[in-house]
């Protein structure tokens, strides 16, 4: 009896034990922030360049939280953070074009940055209007000529360039790419429907051959004679400038840059962004590297390791940046180029631009 009795007691005390420890246990689980747990985040991305390595390295240094980096094409990451539902691990989705990052916020897989430093570091037009993702890097699509057969005086804006003079001189790539989308989705905002689908229209006539390849190819085109103009990144032409590659300095070397609609609407621009993922289990520490990587220590780095420009508007871009000179843009919300993108691929089919 006597024993019994003692197991009874034994038995209620562990069970007491083993209800305290669970409680510990998910209170760790719940706030995330608990004192032994390791602190981390999670950065879904489609960028893949060493420095941006190095500057998350440098982020561990200086606050102790793990970046744990995972690469994927910005269509494999939204499709990735879909499927994972409110499992997923993500806590950051950093991808190139505003049309993807609105893409994500549309689909709901994004939430709201709450950071006075990231609205400050960040100019609004470069963000969402619901601050679901901010730019981090910035770009222009310009136009790239050959000095030797076309006078910079000939160039003005993009829609010059639909004009007949222009016939079978124009290098462009193909419209399913997402730069063409939020470029004509820019002019649709700025335009209107019928001047966009116009242009659009124009530069079908115009083009120097059937649509195809990359940027860099347009570049390759110029400089072998198949057509006189491209539309392309500017960080294209930085990249091929300090290529490993002689044959891709030799034909970036040859080209002249254009920044289209300065005494107009400005040069259209794009960012390479970063939203807060929706399901994040580890929200500060999102927030926080957002914070840095927009802060003024590591915006010319970052944006540079990309041939970019930074966001932060304290910060200058890099040598061969400002050799090009400053630029006027295009002022509208980046937004726009989300909520435009259905119009501008519908209106590409409409043309037949392929
Ligand atoms: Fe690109």
């Amino acid at each position: 009896m006597l024993k019994s009795r003692f197991t009874l007691l034994a038995f209620i005390i562990l069970i007491a034990g083993l209800v305290l420890a669970a409680c510990n246990n998910s209170e760790d689980e719940s706030d995330g922030e608990g004192n032994d747990e390791e602190e981390e985040v999670n950065i879904y991305t489609s960028r893949h360049y060493d420095l941006d390595d190095e500057i998350y390295a440098e982020f561990t240094e200086e606050t102790g939280i793990e970046v744990n980096i995972i690469n994927g094409s910005a269509d494999e990451l939204i499709e990735r953070m879909e499927r994972e539902g409110e499992a997923s691990e993500a806590d950051l989705f950093f991808t190139a074009d505003a049309g993807r990052l609105h893409r994500a916020k549309e689909q709901e897989l994004l939430q709201a940055i709450e950071s006075d430093t990231v609205m400050e570091n960040v100019p609004e037009k470069l963000r969402d209007v619901d601050s679901q993702w901010v730019g981090l890097t910035k770009r222009a699509r310009i136009i790239a000529y050959h000095p030797d057969r076309v006078d910079e005086e000939e160039l003005s804006t993009y829609e010059a360039l639909a004009d007949p003079e222009w016939e079978d001189r124009v290098l462009i790539r193909s419209s399913e790419n997402v730069y063409n989308q939020s470029l004509l989705a820019s002019f649709i905002e700025i335009y209107g429907e019928d001047i966009s689908r116009m242009w659009a229209e124009g530069i079908v006539q115009n083009l120097a051959r059937t649509p195809q390849g990359g940027d860099r190819d347009q570049a390759s085109a110029v400089v072998a004679g198949e057509g006189d103009v491209a539309i392309l990144n500017t960080y294209y032409l930085g990249g091929m400038l300090n290529s490993a590659d002689e044959e891709e300095v030799n034909v970036a070397e040859q080209l002249e840059i254009f920044f289209p609609n300065q005494e107009t609407t400005g040069t259209h621009i794009n960012v390479s962004g970063i939203g807060l993922a929706r399901h994040s289990n580890n929200v500060d520490n999102a927030v926080e590297l957002i914070e840095y990587l927009s802060g003024e220590g590591v915006q010319d780095q970052f944006a540079s390791a990309n041939y970019e420009y930074p966001v932060n508007e304290n910060v200058e871009p890099a040598d061969v940046l400002q050799e090009w000179g400053d630029f006027e843009e295009q002022d509208i919300n980046l937004s726009i180029l989300g909520e435009n993108n259905a119009d501008a691929v519908r209106m590409f089919n409409e043309v037949g631009w392929q």
